[in-house]
């Protein structure tokens, strides 16, 4: 099967998904699986569209050299709508996705939303790294693509490739999940880790910075306003909430936070940024994101430097503890992979016309 992609962003993740598609070949060649990107759009670099397919990994190069796509400065949407015109008959047959990896914005989710609501109402999937649209408008986004007969995906927006939404949604049929908590956002978790050894909060930021793991406005890490997404993401999908980043209880860190980290150090503590959310009896949801001082052997205070982790407490399975050991761009290029492949291995394949003839032929040599 030919998957055709329409790449909406094309930066540190968006890149990385396309190398990882390269190193995965063998796989998807195994799948019977054949990605090929035909677009790809950018805020500032220009846009690119072939329909017979680009070569993105030159495109990356290109990009990563300083380069643009094209010279034209049109707009997104506007880019967006002509590709998928363009592609409608892929649309039509289920085979074109949207790989969507535009910046956060965690007030109005934009342009996230109106590209993902552009692409299911053109009967395009959607797989997508960015949290801001599953925290604001997921319910929204998912009676769209329920009318349009298509998949939405996010796996890599909350801990990356590890799947904590694909797990809560097909693996646990009949529990019920009455909250969670755990650390979610890496730059934070790495910064707290190093104030506390005496590192400053600059210094630690900067690293991040240069990993390609803070976004790329970091202030949405260090207020916690990151966590504070991802909680309401975590909260829409597994507690059925309607909240949006805002509605979060939110702390982040700043450089007196270093005292505060150290103190709790020298007590045998940890000091963690929190991400929590409960259903209350009456079915609202208290979600909130706060500095929390945590004894040592405590599974969240156990956490170092990019460690995220989410506990999930459940009525039929207890505690559900999800551990992510690292994080990398690799991780979140990877849950747009599997989101992907959910998509690939849901469209029906056509019979290989190889088979009945090995099989006329094995009947003939026994003589039938
Ligand atoms: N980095 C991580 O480790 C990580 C982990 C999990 C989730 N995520 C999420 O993944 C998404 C992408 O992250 P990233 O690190 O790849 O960010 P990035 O390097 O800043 O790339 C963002 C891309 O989006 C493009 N863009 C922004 N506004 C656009 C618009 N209006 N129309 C078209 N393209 C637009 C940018 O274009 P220009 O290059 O021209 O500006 C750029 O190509 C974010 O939502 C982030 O929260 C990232």
């Amino acid at each position: 099967v030919t998957l055709d992609l329409i790449l909406v962003g094309f930066g540190n993740v968006g890149r990385r998904f396309i190398r990882l598609l390269g190193e995965l070949e063998p796989m998807l060649a195994r799948e019977g699986v054949r990605p090929r990107v035909v677009a790809v759009a950018t805020r500032s670099h220009g846009h690119a569209f072939n329909a017979k397919g680009l070569d993105a990994e030159a495109l990356a190069a290109r990009v990563e050299a300083g380069g643009a796509l094209s010279d034209e400065s049109k707009p997104t949407l506007a880019f967006l709508r002509q590709a998928l015109r363009r592609c409608r008959e892929a649309a039509q047959r289920g085979h074109l996705v949207i790989v969507e990896t535009t910046i956060l914005d965690v007030r109005r989710g934009q342009p996230a939303i109106e590209v993902i609501q552009t692409a299911l109402s053109h009967r395009a999937h959607v797989v997508s790294a960015n949290k801001g649209p599953v925290a604001i408008a997921h319910d929204r986004l998912m009676r769209a693509a329920a009318r349009a007969k298509r998949s939405y995906l996010h796996e890599s927006a909350v801990l990356d490739g590890v799947p904590v939404f694909n797990l809560a949604r097909t693996l646990l049929p009949g529990v019920t999940i009455a909250g969670f908590e755990g650390v979610v956002n890496t730059t934070t978790n790495y910064m707290l880790a190093a104030m506390e050894q005496g590192g400053s909060f600059d210094g630690a930021l900067a690293d991040m910075q240069a990993a390609g793991i803070a976004e790329a406005d970091p202030s949405l890490d260090v207020d916690g306003w990151d966590a504070a997404a991802k909680t309401a993401a975590l909260a829409n999908v597994m507690l059925g909430a309607r909240i949006t980043p805002s509605d979060v209880a939110r702390e982040g860190i700043e450089q007196s936070t270093a005292a505060r980290a150290l103190a709790a150090r020298s007590d045998g503590r940890r000091l963690k940024l929190v991400a929590s959310a409960t259903r209350g009896t009456n079915k609202r949801v208290d979600a909130r994101v706060r500095l929390e001082v945590r004894a040592e052997n405590d599974l969240l205070a156990r956490l170092e430097g990019p460690q995220n982790a989410i506990v999930l407490r459940t009525d039929l399975l207890g505690e559900i503890a999800i551990v992510q050991r690292g994080s990398s761009l690799t991780h979140t290029a990877y849950g747009l992979f599997s989101d992907l492949m959910t998509i690939a291995r849901s469209l029906p394949r056509s019979a290989s016309p190889r088979r009945p003839a090995r099989r006329q032929a094995r009947r003939q040599a026994r003589g039938r």
